[in-house]
């Protein structure tokens, strides 16, 4: 049972950067196995209050046992992507001191070969993260025709050889069907030149088809976005990435909304006027920018190398005097 546990990666830099308060509100958008909600709730009193959310039903079962023995838990089944949605629902609008996205798969998702992620793992097409979700790796790869399929090879998965891959796996399923993992590792592998390396060949293909089935570009985004309503003023929020990809996503997001609007500069404002303008539509602070694990970590979770913690502080964001600024 030890290959389906998860360790909670950056743990401490995430506490760090939540700034727990003892009586706040916080949601963790990524529950998995609960390692970061159970330190989350160690650092709680008993009127704080966490609320976990899911897509995967394995996690969101582990999410009910916790729940179930302790009163300050909720666990929420949905994808991430409707935080704005899931905070109205429970009236935290504007109320929640705090955010965690620790993004990608969990340990148990890879781990478990049923669940189609692995290459090394002969299971099925699968890679859903939510298992009743209709889209999956299979219908991926049997109905996107060859641009569609090269094209997400190349842009998420940054596959030199995407065409390639592409031509491979349509060429192939004109004879057979691809029915798991395995099949369509030997595919991708034998579709892309050279020598195998110290990484499988077929690791980029992989991932591509995961953020693909799964939509993690888009659910990112929205989350991002979702969560300037959901945060109270000075809630934080930390998000750990594992591929640059999505790290350039929370960076880019930071950093505008912690710069303000872009003013054309043909607009006849002062400098003053300017950096008025953007103090008082900012909406974030950036705490930190990229973190990654301590060696340390990386000594018992060799997982943590490739993920990149940022944090930012909502700001007290008043639309209204925006707009009476712009208007005089
Ligand atoms: C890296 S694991 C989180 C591990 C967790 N922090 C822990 O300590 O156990 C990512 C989890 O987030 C979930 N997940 C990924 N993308 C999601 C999304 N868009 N919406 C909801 N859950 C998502 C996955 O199902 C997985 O359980």
């Amino acid at each position: 049972m030890a290959a389906l546990t998860h360790i909670p990666v950056l743990l401490n830099e995430c506490l760090a950067g939540l700034q727990i308060k003892p009586e706040g509100t916080y949601i963790d958008g990524t529950f998995g196995r609960g390692g970061h909600s159970r330190a989350i709730l160690s650092q709680l009193g008993p009127q704080g209050r966490l609320i976990g959310l899911d897509r995967d039903l394995t996690a969101v079962a582990v999410g009910q046992e916790l729940a179930a023995a302790d009163a300050r838990f909720a666990i929420v089944h949905t994808p991430f992507s409707r935080i704005h949605d899931v905070a109205a629902d429970l009236g935290l609008l504007g109320k929640v001191d705090g955010i965690l996205l620790d993004i990608g798969v969990s340990s148990p998702q890879l781990d478990d070969g049923a669940r189609g992620f692995s290459f090394d793992k002969d299971g099925p097409l699968d890679m859903r993260m939510d298992q009743s979700a209709e889209k999956s790796a299979a219908t991926v790869v049997a109905t996107y025709d060859e641009k569609q399929l090269a094209y997400i090879f190349k842009v998420y998965g940054e596959e030199r050889f995407a065409s390639k891959v592409a031509r491979a796996i349509v060429k192939r399923r004109e004879n057979a069907p691809f029915t798991s993992t395995k099949d369509l590792a030997q595919v991708i592998a034998a579709a892309i030149p050279g020598k195998p390396g110290p990484k499988h060949k077929a690791t980029r293909c992989f991932q591509a088809l995961r953020i693909e089935v799964n939509a993690e570009l888009d659910e990112l985004k929205s989350a991002l976005e979702g969560s300037l309503s959901v945060l109270a003023p000075g809630g934080r929020l930390c998000v750990i990435s594992f591929h640059s990809l999505e790290d350039r996503i929370v960076k880019n997001f930071m950093r505008d909304q912690s710069s303000g609007p872009k003013i054309p500069s043909h607009i006849p404002l002062t400098a003053a006027q300017l950096d008025e303008l953007r103090a008082q539509s900012a909406t974030l602070d950036i705490v930190s920018a990229a973190q990654k694990a301590s060696d340390e970590e990386l000594a018992h979770n060799v997982r943590a190398r490739s993920a990149t913690l940022r944090v930012a502080q909502r700001l007290n964001y008043q639309p209204e005097v925006v707009s009476q600024s712009q208007e005089g």
